[in-house]
């Protein structure tokens, strides 16, 4: 196998570069990306940066590979509870107009927000025909995940038994959700600052939480406008509580018990 080059400056032009892509500034993981780099690097047969950079620019799976090593991914069920029977009371509030309520996960990792919306509706007895929820995420082998809907123990610590027992079929250790209960969800491989984000539709409600920690200011700014542009009037979103959210004079913040939210002006 080659041996990969990879000095401060390459490293610095690979962390620039996936920034410009993705958002993720990386800075301060750099050596953690670094040993990531040379091991996908060796296992490509790949010698330099140069190299990498320039397949990363103009291979589309090359680039959806390094992507799916670079980003982060933890999450979980019932992650911030709050927010999520809040962002549920507000579509259930939407729902009664007769109307199908649509909702964006951005990002929904391997799932776990996305389903947990989903119990959340169906315990408050939303309409599954008046629901439809559509995950994305830039990670590819996430929205594989998010597809076959299996969840290992940790991932699941939140639920109660009860809800364990009704919402998930137990296979060998883990447990996989049954989809026939959930409302109308789909889910699609998109990175936020690509354009087919703008084909998804309008939505009244979007949960982008514990992205943005992984962004800098300015990329922050760019990300709550992109969103803007798909929320409804008076459409409501959600960022997760380490998330900094920039001002822009887009949003109203409104401050709840239930969880902060912003509302688009
Ligand atoms: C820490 S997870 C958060 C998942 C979930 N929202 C939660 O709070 O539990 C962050 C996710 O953001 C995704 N991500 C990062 N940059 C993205 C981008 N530019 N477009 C779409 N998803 C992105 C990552 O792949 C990762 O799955």
């Amino acid at each position: 196998m080659s041996d990969f080059e990879c000095s401060i400056n390459d490293l610095l032009e690979f962390i620039e570069l996936t920034k410009k892509y993705s958002g993720n500034d990386l800075i301060s993981k750099k050596e953690i990306v670094k040993n990531k780099i040379a091991h996908f690097a060796k296992h490509k047969k790949i010698d330099s940066m140069h190299t990498l950079c320039g397949k990363f620019q103009h291979d589309k799976i090359f680039r959806q590979e390094l992507l799916n090593l670079i980003t982060i991914n933890e999450t979980y069920f019932m992650r911030e509870l709050n927010q999520l029977n809040s962002a549920m009371q507000y579509a259930n509030t939407l729902s009664i107009s007769g109307n199908t309520v649509k909702i964006l996960c951005a990002p929904c990792s391997s799932g776990e927000e996305v389903y947990s919306l989903g119990i959340l509706a169906k315990t408050i007895g939303i309409d599954k025909y008046r629901l439809k929820i559509t995950g994305i995420d830039i990670n590819s082998n996430m929205i594989q995940k998010c597809k076959e809907g299996i969840y290992n123990e940790r991932s699941v610590k939140n639920i109660r038994q009860s809800q364990k027992e009704i919402y998930f079929k137990k296979v060998n250790f883990d447990y996989k959700i049954k989809q026939e209960l959930m409302p109308m969800i789909e889910f699609k491989t998109i990175n936020i600052f690509n354009d087919s984000l703008f084909a998804l539709g309008q939505f009244d409600i979007i949960l982008s939480r514990n992205m943005m920690i992984y962004f800098d200011e300015n990329y922050r700014l760019l990300t709550i406008e992109r969103f803007a542009k798909i929320l409804k009037p008076h459409g409501r979103i959600y960022f997760g509580s380490a998330d900094l959210v920039p001002y822009c004079d887009l949003y109203n913040k409104i401050i709840d018990l239930s969880g902060t939210y912003y509302e688009k002006v």
